[in-house]
């Protein structure tokens, strides 16, 4: 195995920061020898707004990660977040230029720029270009165009969009952490790496992240990507609703909402329904008491309505999401949010777990939903890194590169 390789996620996220450190292994496993986590300052709805706390929670969840796996770490893949992230399908057409009408790199590379012609808000940029299928001469589902022959190429294009300075600020705050920044990745995409299937991808799923203040939402279908949608909501909602409800601070809320929360109902049978509560309002110094019925009837609904929110994006996607909803983040682990999503969404759900085909090492201690970011982050910088050791001196075309992510990301 080559071990100079050393793969590292970084996800800094509103509540928590992230770290996940990885080694090839054999058969293209990913071997998970560090991890760290730190609650994380400074992001607000997954956007910097204190450059300098930050870094230091970086730093904090970094040290972690280095002191379990024994390695210094100097660089890093990262999220990126941001409630203002969308996605558009766009599509370019281009006539096939070269001789006997064989399609060429170049000829791909004019139909994906075509596509990816587009006016963009002030400060706002492309952050990714995922080619979903080429149509040449009418004849769609093609993924590989290069050498076949015809004589008019149409590429159907995902193109993710936002505003620049998001991600350029989270960059600085980590490099001030000592750290140089490999590249970025969107969180639902990073998400999918590590918690989906090939056949959850080629048959269409959603992904559901669920944050702290952020829910991202990536649909697939067809081995590609079909949407991608950012919500500025998520856990934290919860945490708010309980403080107001029960006139809790926002520390005891979420303590409570962790340790007896549940946003389904029907799963509290009749003794847990009455199960006692203690808490201490805000101001008081003695405790009053409630049962857990009152506390998921503060949450449920509230679960039901931000469900039904991302529903709704869903609902219109071609193909169907037969693979079902798959849900990441931490706030995706509150009891009951699989069972309530699942009559929501009226599709299979499932918490994404570590896809076990992928992860050794330690990958039994980050299987949660809540790593799935900071691990798949990891695993996309394992397989870039093979891929460049590979590569024999000769730097790709922009065209082959985009074909090799392509296949990479939807492996
Ligand atoms: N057992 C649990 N029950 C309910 N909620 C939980 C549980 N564990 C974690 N959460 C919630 O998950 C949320 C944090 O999720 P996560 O760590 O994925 O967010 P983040 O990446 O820091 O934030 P974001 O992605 O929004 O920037 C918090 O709101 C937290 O309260
Ligand atoms: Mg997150």
């Amino acid at each position: 195995m080559n071990n100079d390789i050393h793969a590292i996620g970084l996800d800094i996220g509103t509540s928590k920061v992230r770290c996940v450190i990885g080694e090839p292994a054999a058969d293209g496993l990913m071997n998970i020898v560090g991890y760290g986590e730190s609650d994380s300052r400074g992001m607000r709805r997954g956007i910097v707004t204190a450059t300098e706390a930050v870094s230091e929670s970086v730093t904090r969840a970094v040290e972690e990660a280095e002191r379990v796996s024994g390695l210094d770490v100097a660089s890093a893949v990262l999220n990126l977040s941001g409630e203002h992230f969308r996605g558009e399908n766009k599509s370019g057409v281009v006539a096939v230029a070269g001789a006997g009408r064989e399609i060429s790199e170049e000829d791909v590379d004019r139909a994906i720029e075509s596509a990816c012609a587009m006016q963009l808000p002030s400060g706002w940029e492309i952050v990714n270009r995922l080619p979903q299928e080429f149509i040449i001469d009418g004849q769609d589902g093609i993924m590989e165009p290069v050498g076949m022959t015809g004589s008019r190429l149409e590429a159907l294009v995902h193109i993710v969009i936002g505003p620049s300075a998001g991600r350029q600020n989270l960059m600085k705050a980590v490099r001030k952490a000592g750290l140089e920044v490999e590249r970025m990745m969107l969180e639902p995409l990073a998400a999918a790496e590590s918690a989906l299937t090939d056949d959850d991808k080629e048959y269409g799923c959603a992904l559901v992240n669920i944050g702290s203040e952020i829910t991202s939402l990536m649909v697939f279908g067809r081995g590609a990507v079909q949407h991608t949608a950012v919500f500025p909501f998520g856990g934290l909602h919860f945490t708010k609703d309980i403080a107001v409800g029960l006139r809790v601070s926002i520390q005891e809320a979420n303590k409570i909402k962790q340790r007896y929360g549940c946003v389904a109902s029907f799963l509290l049978d009749g003794d847990a329904r009455s199960e006692n509560i203690e808490i201490t309002p805000v101001g008081r110094t003695e405790t009053r008491g409630l049962t857990r019925e009152i506390l998921c009837d503060i949450m449920q609904p509230r679960a039901i309505e931000l469900l039904q929110h991302i529903a709704q994006e869903t609902a219109r996607m071609q193909p169907q999401i037969s693979s079902g909803v798959i849900l990441t983040g931490g706030g995706s682990t509150a009891s009951g949010m699989v069972e309530i999503a699942e009559q929501v969404f009226d599709a299979p759900t499932r918490l994404g777990y570590l896809d076990g085909s992928s992860f050794g090492g330690l990958a039994e201690q980050v299987s949660g939903p809540e790593w799935a970011v900071a691990a798949g982050l990891a695993l996309s910088s394992m397989r870039s890194q093979i891929r460049e050791g590979s590569r024999t001196g000769r730097r790709p075309s922009k065209v082959a590169e985009w074909f090799e992510n392509f296949r990479e990301k939807f492996r």
